[in-house]
């Protein structure tokens, strides 16, 4: 979590800076600083707040002057949000100064040594501390910045992503990661260090992706030399060629990235299948699926690591790898999988879901997986990410940039390669017929323009039950089948951004205990699809009426029956039962995204959340 931009060249870096970490606030966003030095004064300026807060603090407090600058968004670890913890931190001598993403785990110890050497901290965080320690290095050990953040870094337990500069060596930066991502943009003689690409988008196309354990001198008129942090060898860098344009990071009209993100769907989809599904050769070709076909149509076991929505769209993978590849599959939480001594055997495969690639938990599990022999496939969508880096093979989702922090074309698009994987599979294995698989191929295809009139039909719709049930304080989603990971799914969405308390479950679970909730005031969101358990769910929806709960049913196209006893339908055009959740999963995005509205939340950016949750 946290965001991190760095500028050294011949622009004006406080721009530059400040508009990075407004496109990287999705990461953090509960205080933001920066540092500029304008060639004699190092200027520091950072608050609690929003980015925008800290704009609103640079006007005739803090000179903007400079052609280097440091900036921070942050989603808090160590030390409360307040002005005093926000980054950058100076040490003690004021001639360094350091923004970092992650966590210092042993900086309690570190702090103790360093206070006996005298040294005094005005923050509770763990970068304080470590800015200090590079410190030290550098007087007691006579070293340049670089070998010290080296040597510093070699002491600590943790995770980072870091840049420091020095204002007695104003034409280099130094940069390093663990764990944290951190990208270097290069231009004409200026350089860019940042969390993601898209604060230099508009300047460069070339990037280099920092490896984990690796670390770099940033300098003017020098090529950038990457090296080892543990053992200082040289590591030949990869320049990669960025795909990300401007407009895709940016709202195009829309008043929330969220809705944006919503009505990209259509358009996601089909750029994940494009290329891999070939409808009239009834193929799909999937690269990182076909060089290891043997390896994973064999497996004797699939097992799904993943976090939050993610995780969802396992659940929903494990209903489509058993239904058409016959391959027994179990989803795990990658927070309890990693601590839990699981079974792991050679013959294994484990998927990795994860669309910003940086889960800390979701790559602590692949690492486990790996140790223990096991193939790993990512499924990820941000392209050159460290979960896909770290996979044997994978598949990228192609959804483009997700910024809004709750997820949903991620959540769709994920489902979309792991059905285009099952369907590959089962082909393979012979569980499939061949008209079978061509039909599927014919469904899915079919999917955008559906979710398109969706999109169209129901909008307006959903927003009046927005409305009329926006001040409900809880709410109960059902689905059987494949739409259970979609009432999960959708009471998530729910209570991320509107902070109404949401649980999903499957219907039939409802009789077991979540019924003593139900009265006159509980709306019950409940999908009922013409495929899948319909009468099943039909029999719960009568149960939740004779306890007068409030229904909103999401029903197949032409549902006579449901609209009898719901309060509101909500119609989504027929498919097969395995697609359903692409469609399904639209009015529940759609419904917690108009409630957040009505109720003024901040549905980018809800409170105590990230985008990227790159701590444990
Ligand atoms: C919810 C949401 C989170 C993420 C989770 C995993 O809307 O976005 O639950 O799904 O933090 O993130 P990734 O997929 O990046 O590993």
């Amino acid at each position: 979590m946290c965001g991190i931009v760095g500028y050294i060249g011949h622009r004006e870096a406080y721009p530059i800076v400040i508009k990075g970490l407004h496109r990287l606030e999705y990461r953090g966003y509960d205080s933001a600083g920066i540092a500029l030095f304008d060639g004699k004064e190092l200027n520091l300026c950072k608050t609690k707040g929003k980015v925008a807060d800290l704009e609103t603090k640079f006007n005739g407090t803090t000179s903007t002057a400079g052609n280097v600058g440091i900036g921070h968004t942050r989603w808090a670890t160590h030390g409360v949000p307040n002005d005093v913890n926000s980054h950058p931190h100076y040490s003690n001598s004021g001639n360094l100064v350091i923004i970092h993403n992650g966590i210092i785990e042993n900086y309690s110890s570190l702090k103790k040594e360093l206070k006996k050497r005298g040294y005094s901290f005005e923050s509770d965080t763990d970068t304080e501390v470590l800015v200090n320690l590079i410190e030290d290095v550098m007087i007691n050990e006579d070293v340049m910045l670089g070998k010290a953040v080296q040597i510093a870094l070699n002491q600590t337990i943790g995770a980072y992503a870091i840049t420091v500069f020095d204002k007695r060596k104003p034409n280099e930066l130094v940069v390093a990661r663990l764990g944290s991502p951190l990208a270097i943009g290069i231009g004409e003689n200026e350089f860019f260090i940042a969390s993601d690409a898209s604060p230099f988008i508009e300047f460069t196309n070339n990037a280099i992706y920092l490896e984990d354990g690796e670390m770099a001198v940033v300098r003017l008129g020098k090529e950038i030399k990457v090296r080892k942090i543990h053992d200082d060898s040289f590591v030949d860098p990869y320049v990669q060629q960025l795909q990300m344009n401007l407009e895709q990071i940016e709202k195009g009209g829309y008043e929330h990235f969220m809705l944006k993100e919503i009505y990209e769907q259509p358009n996601a989809i089909t750029d994940t299948y494009r290329g891999r599904m070939l409808v009239d050769e009834g193929i799909i070709r999937m690269a990182g699926v076909d060089d290891n076909i043997e390896r994973i149509a064999n497996a004797k076991r699939i097992i799904i690591v993943a976090c939050g929505t993610s995780w969802h769209a396992g659940l929903v993978a494990e209903y489509i790898f058993e239904d058409l590849a016959r391959i027994p599959v179990e989803v795990e939480y990658a927070s309890e999988f990693r601590y839990r001594n699981p079974v792991i055997y050679e013959n294994d495969v484990v998927i990795a879901i994860s669309q910003s690639g940086e889960t800390a938990d979701t790559m602590a599990a692949i690492k486990l997986a790996k140790e223990k022999g096991a193939f790993v496939f990512g499924v990820c969508n941000v392209v050159g990410s460290s979960i896909s880096r770290e996979s044997h093979a994978g598949a990228y989702t192609h959804a483009g940039p997700e910024i809004g922090v709750a997820s949903t074309k991620a959540f769709t698009t994920q489902i979309t390669v792991l059905t285009l994987m099952a369907l590959k599979l089962a082909k393979h294995r012979g569980t499939i017929s061949d008209s079978g698989f061509r039909y599927h191929l014919q469904q899915l295809e079919a999917i955008p323009t559906k979710i398109s009139k969706v999109l169209e039909t129901t909008n307006e719709h959903i927003k009046e039950i927005a409305f009329k049930y926006k001040e409900a304080p809880n709410c109960l989603y059902l689905g059987r089948g494949y739409n259970f990971p979609v009432a999960l799914e959708g009471a998530l969405k729910l209570k991320e951004i509107s902070y109404i308390h949401a649980e999903g479950y499957p219907a039939a679970e409802m009789k077991h205990g979540p019924i003593a909730l139900i009265d006159e005031q509980m709306p019950v969101v409940v999908i009922a699809t013409k495929v899948g358990h319909y009468d099943k769910v039909v029999s719960n929806i009568q149960e939740i009426k004779s306890r007068k709960g409030k229904i909103i049913a999401v029903v197949t196209e032409g549902d006579e029956a449901v609209k009898e006893l719901a309060d509101f339908v909500i119609e989504v055009p027929d498919t097969i039962e395995s697609l359903t959740p692409l469609l399904t999963t639209i009015p529940m995005q759609l419904l917690s995204y108009h409630i957040a509205v009505m109720l003024e939340k901040n549905v980018d950016q809800p409170r105590n959340l990230a985008k990227s949750v790159t701590v444990e």
